[in-house]
Formats: structure tokens, C-alpha cells, sequence
């Protein structure tokens, strides 16, 4: 079948449009670097004519408040309308386990707009929330940077690899919608200090991490529980050190 990812040429996008491929499907990579751009509708309709899947695996080019919630509503907008006129029969996204929670950051609420748009758009779907990518780790340390200090909160973190996180959405992508939202996760729960202190311990950068329960993951005063899954997520396979020792070694 022929399936369009909006966003396949990122990180989960050509890792998921690798994989469809293998399975013998068509995939269109659509972003602004194929010629396809959701904000502006160029090369839109073409990209989906005949399609019967569509992932977004896009992601806003600035995360700042506003141009988060200006790139997810007027993508969202544009890509289901589009979907709707080309007849695409299914729409599937990601988005980020705990978004609900999370809603003191401007980020986080253009997340949940983006997924009101889908639920209202009537196109048979399914979102799934992953939680943080092991490759985010480095811009959650540099997040909390001052100086040599490194301030996060303690609250729990159960890390996803990338890889795991494009073998979940090629899953998806081939099994029925679910109008509804999946879960996804690492395998191991951290403390995100722990984990941000023991990946630059492993990297050798001498940064020191403090763990504060008032520090602020993007805007966002975090509990214990804000950005874990208790909803029996479906869990990736790959641990944190075997990640680190394929992803950060090459
Ligand atoms: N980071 C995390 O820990 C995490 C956790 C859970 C969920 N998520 C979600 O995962 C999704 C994908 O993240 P990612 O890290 O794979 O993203 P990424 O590597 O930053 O890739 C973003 C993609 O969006 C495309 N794009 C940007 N503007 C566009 C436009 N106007 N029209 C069409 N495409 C556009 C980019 O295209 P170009 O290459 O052409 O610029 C690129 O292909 C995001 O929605 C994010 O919210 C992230």
C-alpha cells in the first residue's frame, strides 16, 4: 500500500520509512526537504493522492510556545484536510506519553491541540505516546545547563531507543486504528538526574548533575509520575547501556 510520512526524513520518520519498505510497501519521506511542507501545503495533494495511510512524524522547527502551537495546529489543519479531499483512510501520530500532565508547557499543549485535531477530524486513527527518545538525553542535559552545573528533577524517566520506537510505529501502521491512543516505553524506569548524570559520566563530560524537585523539564514542574506510562505500555527492548554502547560509540 502506499503510505506518505509527514516527517520521514527525521529521526523515527526514516528509521519507520526504512522499515515499511522492507514490509513492501510504498513510502513517500514528505517534509520540506522532499518538496512537502504541511505549514505552507506545498506538494501536499500530490504526496497524497492514492495513499492509504498517512504517519505524522513531523516535529515543530522551533519549540518556543507560540511557534509550537502555530506548527502543530496549522499542520494538523492542513494534513487532515488534505487527508480528507485525497481520501487517506487512516491517520496515525506520535506524540509524548504524559502530554495531559504536562500542560504548564506551551510545547505540551500544542501536542494536545494536535491530537484534538486528529480526534475530531472524523479520519480513522491511532496516537501513540512514546516517552523520552535516548537520543533526547543530550538536549534534556543541555536543557539544564548553567555553567558546569547540570539541574534536573528526580522524577521518573523510562527511555525509549529510536529503534524501538520505529518498529512500534511500523506496527501500527500495519495493524487496524484503534481511534484511540497506544502507549509506548523503554524497558528500564530511572531517575531522570540519574540517567542524565550517568550518560555524561559515560561520555566523560565532567558537567555536574543536581537533582532539584523544582527544577523544570521544558516549563514544567514534574512529579514522580508525570512522564512514565502506568497503562501497561507495550516496551521497547533495548536497554540504556546497549544503546548507548551502539548510538554514542560509533
Ligand atoms: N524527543 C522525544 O523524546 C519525543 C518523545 C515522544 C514523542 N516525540 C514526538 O516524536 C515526533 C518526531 O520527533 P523526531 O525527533 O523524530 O523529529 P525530528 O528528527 O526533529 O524530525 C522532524 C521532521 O519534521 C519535518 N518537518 C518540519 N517542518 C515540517 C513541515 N512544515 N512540513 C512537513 N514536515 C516538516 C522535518 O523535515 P525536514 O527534515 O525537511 O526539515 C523532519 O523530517 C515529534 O512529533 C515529537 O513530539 C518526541
Amino acid at each position: 500500500m502506499k503510505i506518505v510520512i509527514i516527517g520521514g526524513t527525521g529521526l523515527i520518520g526514516s528509521k519507520t520509512a526504512d522499515r515499511l519498505r522492507k514490509h513492501g510497501h510504498e513510502v513517500i519521506a514528505a517534509s520540506p526537504n522532499t518538496g512537502v511542507n504541511t505549514i505552507t501545503g506545498e506538494g501536499l495533494a500530490a504526496a497524497l493522492a492514492g495513499a492509504e495511510v498517512v504517519l505524522d512524524l513531523s516535529n515543530s522547527p522551533s519549540f518556543a510556545d507560540k511557534d509550537a502551537m502555530e506548527f502543530f495546529e496549522t499542520s494538523g489543519r492542513n494534513l487532515l484536510a488534505a487527508e480528507k479531499a485525497a481520501g487517506v483512510k487512516r491517520h496515525i501520530a506520535l506524540s509524548v506519553v504524559g502530554t495531559e500532565r504536562l500542560q504548564e508547557s506551551g510545547y505540551f499543549r500544542a501536542k494536545l491541540a494536535q491530537e484534538k485535531l486528529i480526534k475530531a477530524s472524523g479520519i480513522p486513527y491511532t496516537i501513540v505516546h512514546s516517552t523520552q527518545f535516548m537520543e533526547f538525553v543530550n538536549g534534556i542535559a543541555q536543557s539544564g545547563t548553567v555553567g558546569d552545573t547540570v539541574t534536573l528533577s528526580p522524577a521518573y524517566v523510562q527511555p525509549i531507543a529510536s529503534d524501538d520506537v520505529a518498529d512500534a510505529m511500523t506496527q501500527v501502521t500495519l495493524s487496524a486504528p484503534v481511534n484511540g491512543t497506544i502507549e509506548i516505553a523503554g524497558p528500564e524506569r530511572f531517575r531522570l538526574s540519574d540517567l542524565v548524570g550517568r550518560y555524561l559520566k559515560a561520555k566523560g563530560d565532567t558537567r555536574r548533575v543536581v537533582a532539584d524537585r523544582e527544577a523544570r523539564y521544558f516549563g514544567v514542574r514534574l512529579e514522580d509520575g508525570s512522564l512514565v506510562s502506568d497503562n501497561s505500555p507495550r516496551l521497547g527492548r533495548i536497554t540504556f547501556d546497549e544503546w548507548f554502547a551502539v548510538a554514542e560509540r560509533k
